[in-house]
């Protein structure tokens, strides 16, 4: 039997690739300690989609992986998928900016185990949120491409202390493999959205707040509600891994994007428009916006075969749909 491990498994992405390998009959080895502040969801307490005790090949460790490495060696791992994270909505990464810091020991915990045990291939999960945070200005913002960061020269500031640990992390991974031969690929998954994220991402508060609200003639979005994202549904995001995790090796980065930039206030006036409602909307000023703009340029994705499936329509319809049936 094949096997994979999942580091952060419990969490929203994690969730999904369980399911995926849990399907294809792999041993599913999930360490996850459901951190605080993050979208981890214990599995005994039930996960929103799908149960994965209903499978016999699915083992669960409640456990920090930096313990767990310390305790397991396990030589014949097929796929890491390393996810564990301390990650969260723009008011977590900007009010807790040390607690987010723990990635860099997480990171640096998950590759000296990988140099000892030697999974097949590393399946790494970077962020946007590395990108230089110069490109992403009112007065100067593109789509970001994968070159734009560059170990070799001229790096940039990223995003805060999460973007500060996943451009470590890719740094680290591209040490493995030069240094000790270790596969891996990096993605750099831009706003990633599905029905069961956690309340504290924009995408998900914004379809309930448009569902609490129906009728009112205001709504609310974070910020001055101009700052734009890049939302993809995460099915796209998880199905662009596993179509192309086996193709690079060389530590080498992918973005995970549509390549279309959205502003929330948009955002907001379209999933209100789907509900059957026309409300002003309005930005909060006391709350945190984070970069003027973000999105992922598309040209290495479709050159490596990507092509995402779910429109913005069919993402937000997804997530009132069932955010609407918990009411
Ligand atoms: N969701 C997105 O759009 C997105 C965007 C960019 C990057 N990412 C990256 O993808 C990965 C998964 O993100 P997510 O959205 O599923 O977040 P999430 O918060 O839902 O999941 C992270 C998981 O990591 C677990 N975790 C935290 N610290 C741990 C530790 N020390 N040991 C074991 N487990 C630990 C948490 O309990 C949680 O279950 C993260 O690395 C994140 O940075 C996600």
């Amino acid at each position: 039997m094949k096997k994979v491990l999942i580091t952060g498994g419990a969490g929203f992405v994690g969730r999904r690739f369980v399911k995926f390998f849990l399907e294809k009959r792999y041993k599913v080895i999930v360490v996850d300690n459901i951190a605080p502040l993050t979208g981890g969801i214990d599995p005994k307490k039930g996960w929103p989609l799908f149960n994965p005790y209903d499978f016999k090949n699915f083992k669960f460790y409640k456990e920090d992986c930096r313990i767990w490495f310390k305790k397991y060696n396990d030589k014949e791992i097929d796929y890491a998928l390393h996810l564990a994270a301390m990650v969260g909505g723009r008011q977590i990464i900007e009010d807790n900016p040390l607690i987010v810091a723990d990635d860099l020991s997480i990171d640096s915990h998950y590759w000296q185990w990988a140099k000892i045990n030697r999974p097949k291939k590393n399946i790494c999960f970077s962020s946007s949120a590395c990108y230089p945070i110069k490109f992403q200005t009112k007065n100067n913002y593109k789509l970001l491409k994968e070159n734009d960061i560059n170990f070799n020269k001229d790096l940039s500031v990223p995003d805060l202390t999460y973007g500060w640990s996943k451009l470590t992390s890719e740094y680290l991974a591209k040490i493995a493999y030069e240094k000790h031969g270790l596969k891996s690929v990096c993605y750099r998954p831009f706003s990633g959205y599905g029905e069961d994220q956690d309340l504290s991402y924009p995408f998900p508060s914004i379809c309930k707040r448009v569902l609490y609200n129906k009728d009112k003639t205001n709504l609310t979005v974070w910020g001055s509600g101009y700052q734009m994202r890049d939302f993809i549904y995460i099915d796209d995001c998880v199905n662009a891994v596993i179509k192309t995790m086996d193709k690079i090796n060389n530590a080498d980065a992918l973005n995970l994007s549509n390549g279309k930039f959205l502003n929330f206030k948009n955002f907001a006036k379209k999933a209100a428009n789907i509900v059957g409602y026309d409300p002003n909307i309005k930005g909060t000023t006391n709350k945190p916006e984070g970069v003027f703009a973000r999105a992922g340029c598309t040209k290495k994705q479709k050159k490596i075969g990507i092509i995402n499936k779910i429109s913005l329509s069919e993402g937000i319809n997804r997530t009132l749909n069932f955010i609407s049936k918990k009411m």
